[in-house]
């Protein structure tokens, strides 16, 4: 039962039909779920503080929306098996971001197609109409409709959007009468809406994914849509399609400069391989994005290879720009060795826009919350490490943060090594000739499964600072790395044979002066 004491809270009502018809317009689900709540096991691999499905397929994040107190994550998620198939919509709500209580599926595969990815708004001025007089806000989800017949036909129209509504708090959905909402245009790779309200226009605004652009599409009502423009064919990466945008205005810190923020998976062509996701900062004015950067810039929001199809929640509290993100990689994430389940979603993070001397870059926190995690902690450490320093702590589970000082540095390379009595290991590390972070999975336990897997990841070093600082959160069989406060970030799973319990400190080839250095086990 140890990796189940994150769910105490956790109430499992899988299985039911959640989508069940309320009014005489909604579309009949085509299937059911077989989950129960007996399959929520305490597999090996089972992250203990990262979320995750209950049971079987789960790939990206959905309908991220903060309402009346909860957070609301859904997912793309196949209840039947743990392999990628007929899309639904997983769900879950949370009141601190780090505890879930898992719901029954929100949205079925219906005849117009399968649940792909997609957005929920709060209608707080009932747009829609939905809202009935005195009775509560609707939520309307917008998701995209893949249509499995015409995909196998070869047909160009396979993905429209469609559009649901909630009138009680997410926790059942009623399919519009009249979708798809937006047809498909005649582009193969047209999906994942992200919808926000956008005040100088007053009008909702839709940035969809559309193979290798983005479109923006307005709307008064959450039905009718016009395309307003679009962005991106020759800016950025293309090394694969694009996918799951999410658009957002933030504040430069410490100036009153708003700018705006696309955020923008890619299928493939990631620095360290596959998948990832690239953003670009610069203007929107209702009807296109303009990019601050030269077209050939690309700004990586995590080099890791296991973050994925992120986007921020609508309506979070106090302004917070709340991020979170799929920790796979479609280059492997359907052979992984879990049995009963896949995947897990990172850490929600908190986004903020920093201006540096290489331009406005995102910087990433994982959210304040998650310090509800900590147990004991072994306080500032520190000194010269010349080669192994092993810590005194058997938790594998470890919330650990490092400043290093290069100007007394002569190590080619320096970090820390988790590892098990097999000898498997995973390092996190700066190497200070290339001046880039990586984590090393090379030697971390399974990694046949996929001939890339086990490999050495890069992130190069954007500050200048002597000060090299390495926050990490460590699960049973993933790495968060936030670097440098947040500039840099690097997200990777693994998967040992034995818990990596030994925690050390290392430098190779000379030495380093570790500053100082916190450690806390997890809860
Ligand atoms: C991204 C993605 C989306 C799509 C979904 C299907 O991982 O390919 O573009 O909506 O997954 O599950």
């Amino acid at each position: 039962m140890k990796k189940t004491f994150l769910y105490l809270l956790v109430t499992l009502v899988l299985g039911m039909a959640a989508c069940s018809p309320k009014s005489g317009v909604a579309v009949k689900s085509t299937s059911k779920s077989t989950t129960t709540a007996a399959s929520f096991d305490s597999e090996q691999h089972r992250p203990l503080f990262h979320f995750t499905p209950p049971a079987k397929w789960m790939n990206d994040p959905n309908g991220m929306v903060y309402f009346k107190g909860e957070y609301h994550l859904f997912y793309q998620h196949f209840p039947d098996s743990t392999v990628w198939g007929p899309m639904h919509w997983g769900h879950a709500v949370s009141k601190d971001l780090i505890h879930w209580e898992h719901l029954p599926i929100a949205l079925y595969p219906d005849v117009h197609g399968l649940i792909f990815s997609g957005s929920v708004v709060v209608d707080d001025k009932n747009t829609s109409n939905f809202g009935q007089k005195g009775g509560e806000t609707p939520l309307i989800a917008l998701f995209t409709y893949h249509d499995m017949a015409k995909e196998k036909a070869n047909a160009i129209d396979v993905e429209t959007q469609g559009m649901a509504y909630s009138l009680d708090k997410g926790r059942t959905w009623t399919k519009y009468a009249d979708n798809p909402i937006i047809k498909n245009p005649g582009i193969r790779d047209f999906r994942d809406p992200k919808v926000m309200w956008y005040e100088p226009t007053k009008e909702w605004i839709m940035t969809l994914a559309a193979a290798n652009h983005v479109e923006f599409y307005g709307s008064k009502n959450l039905k009718n849509w016009e395309k307003r423009g679009e962005f991106g064919k020759n800016e950025g990466s293309h090394g694969g399609v694009w996918e799951c945008p999410d658009l957002f205005p933030m504040t430069v810190e410490g100036t009153k400069t708003e700018k705006w923020v696309l955020i923008q998976s890619i299928g493939n062509g990631a620095p360290n391989g596959g998948s990832g996701t690239q953003y670009f900062v610069g203007t929107f004015d209702g009807k296109t994005f303009k990019n601050d950067n030269t077209p050939e810039v690309v700004n990586w929001l995590d080099y890791g290879r296991d973050n994925y199809a992120g986007v921020t929640w609508y309506g979070a509290p106090n302004n917070r720009r709340l991020f979170l993100g799929w920790m796979s990689n479609w280059q492997y994430a359907t052979s992984v060795p879990t049995k009963t389940w896949r995947s897990a979603m990172t850490l929600p993070r908190e986004l903020t826009l920093k201006n540096t001397p290489k331009g406005i870059h995102l910087r990433q926190k994982t959210v304040k919350e998650a310090e509800i995690l900590r147990g004991a902690s072994i306080s500032n450490f520190g000194g010269r490490i010349s080669d192994f320093k092993t810590m005194d702590t058997k938790n594998v589970t470890k919330e650990i943060e490092l400043s290093f000082d290069l100007s007394k540095t002569t190590a080619q390379d320096f970090g820390i090594v988790l590892s098990n009595t097999k000898n498997e290991k995973v390092l996190v590390g700066y190497d200070v000739l290339k001046k880039q972070f990586y984590i090393d999975r090379t030697e971390g336990g399974k990694g046949g499964f996929n001939k890339d897997f086990a490999a050495r990841q890069y992130a190069p070093r954007l500050s200048q600072n002597p000060i090299v600082k390495m926050r990490l959160w460590v699960d049973v069989a993933s790495i968060e790395l936030l670097a440098d406060d947040g500039e840099v970030a690097m997200t990777a799973i693994y998967f040992p044979n034995e818990d990596l319990k030994t925690t050390q400190l290392f430098s190779k080839n000379g030495e380093t002066l570790l500053v100082k250095g916190q450690l806390w086990g997890l809860k």
